[in-house]
């Protein structure tokens, strides 16, 4: 049975919570593989609405294995908090499992974060603040703190001992912020530990043995490919470590890629992106505030899950939107958010770049280049008309058929499932994705 990657195609909150959670009806294990708690995945079910940063979306499912793979950047303090308010609203979460492999989010990894965006000035990057960039720095710089060191007193002070005393020669000589000290870390790090050693185990033989006995098994990508390390929107993008796009989910589980059977991409039916950098098809009129506040006052318009800041928005940009299909190896995408459109008059995509008078298809790597193309438009006629409760193709107005159609073309993939609402139940299977 196959284990299928869902990863974001754009720049973010694309919808990937929503979609995991539809899809996780199938699945034996739901696992997240990257990223950290600058993830915000909205799951809005029968069970209520749920903003997840750590915790896997099929966690609703009472017979689910939900696992935190060891690529993922955990803050033991937000994984605590998330854990504690889904069993305060009777979500069991005793099927949770978190990798001894996994990176911690130290405090000082908040610090610099914050202390790094304000040096940088006019050029940050507008990170969530959470401290996962200079965690996976850390990661790779051979200096990180894991899971399994906050279970021994023994292997932990040490580690935070000489991370201390790196940390705030840095934090003080280089940004002059105020130093941390040893005590209070160690103490707290210690009782998360103690707190979190019921589900610690090993992620990659649930995978494995899952995939054996032939069951589903669901990897959940955070972020979107737009943001990734290596094929994003540098230096605009996030430091995860393995990437947030297909190509880390093997890593961040501890699979092989052959394992891996088949990848689907979560695209907005138009863009948004949060934080600073490029982005061509970026709307700043009316139709961007429409986009935004549509169903804002039932708490689903476009401001950060994370953080709260208010998305950017633009129309469909097919030529990035290709490029991550391509990346990705996408065989199929859900497209969301498809009812937002339902007011509009006409629609457009982006189909090519202008850059110095030349037609350009790709996209360029860099920053200042992108940020000086000008989008080509095809301009659609909107349907006018609530998609909301529309549960099967057919039944979608003809101009909304044309849409889909279209973008099929463009991104050179289909459209297996499209959503139409934010709750479970209010989506489109064209064709069953497993
Ligand atoms: P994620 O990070 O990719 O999981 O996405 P977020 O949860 O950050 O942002 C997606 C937002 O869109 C959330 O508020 C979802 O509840 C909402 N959403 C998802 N799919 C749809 C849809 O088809 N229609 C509408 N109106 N809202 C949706
Ligand atoms: P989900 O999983 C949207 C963005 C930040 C910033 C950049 C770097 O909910 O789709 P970081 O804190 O990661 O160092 O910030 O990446 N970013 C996201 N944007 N959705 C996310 O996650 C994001 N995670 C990080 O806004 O531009
Ligand atoms: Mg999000």
């Amino acid at each position: 049975m196959p284990i299928v990657v869902v990863v974001g195609g754009q720049w973010g909150d694309e919808g990937k919570g929503r979609i995991v959670d539809l899809l996780a009806r199938k699945a034996r294990v739901v696992a997240r593989y990257s990223a950290g708690n600058n993830a915000g995945h909205t799951i809005v079910n029968e069970r209520g609405e749920f903003k997840l940063h750590l915790v896997p979306a099929g966690i609703f499912y009472p017979e689910k294995t939900c696992v935190i793979g060891n690529g993922v950047a955990v803050d033991p303090e937000v994984l605590l908090d998330e854990i504690g308010s889904l069993e305060d609203k009777g979500i069991d979460t005793s099927r949770l499992v978190l990798s001894d492999r996994a990176q911690v989010i130290m405090p000082w990894h908040i610090r610099l974060d914050q202390l790094d965006e304000a040096m940088r000035g006019e050029a940050a990057i507008g990170t969530t603040g959470k401290g996962v960039g200079p965690c996976f720095v850390d990661k790779v710089a051979r200096r990180g703190i894991r899971v399994a060191d906050l279970l021994r007193p023994e292997d932990l002070a040490p580690r935070i001992r000489s991370a201390l005393d790196y940390q705030n020669k840095v934090i003080t000589a280089v940004y002059g912020g105020e130093p941390i000290a040893m005590e209070s870390c160690l103490d707290r790090y210690l009782e998360y530990g103690k707190r979190l050693k019921p589900y610690v185990g090993d992620v990659q033989a649930i995978v494995l043995d899952a995939h054996k006995r032939g069951e589903y098994v669901l990897l959940e990508g955070a972020q979107g490919s737009l943001l990734d390390l290596d094929h994003g929107t540098y230096p605009y993008v996030t430091s995860s470590v393995p990437s947030s796009s297909s190509g880390g989910a093997a890593i961040g589980v501890g699979i092989g890629p052959t394992d891996i059977q088949r990848v689907v991409g979560v695209f907005k039916s138009y863009s948004t992106r949060v934080g600073n950098g490029p982005f061509p098809t970026e709307l700043l009129d009316e139709v961007a505030d429409q986009l935004r506040d549509h169903g804002k006052e039932f708490g689903h318009g476009e401001y950060g899950t994370t953080t709260g800041r208010a998305r950017r928005i633009g129309w469909l940009d097919a030529v990035a939107a290709r490029y991550s299909v391509r990346m990705n190896g996408l065989a199929a995408v859900a497209l969301t958010r498809l009812d937002v459109l339902d007011g509009l008059k006409t629609i457009k995509i982006c189909t090519a770049y202008e850059l110095d008078g030349e037609v350009i298809e790709t996209l360029p790597a860099r920053e200042s280049v992108l940020d000086r193309v000008k989008p080509i438009y095809e301009e659609l006629p909107g349907w006018q008309t609530p998609t909301t409760d529309v549960r099967s193709f057919d039944d979608l107005p003809p101009q909304a058929q044309a849409f889909i159609r279209r973008v099929e073309t463009l991104l050179e993939c289909q459209v297996d499932l499209i959503s139409v609402g934010p709750s479970r139940e209010q989506a489109v299977i064209v064709n069953p994705i497993f």
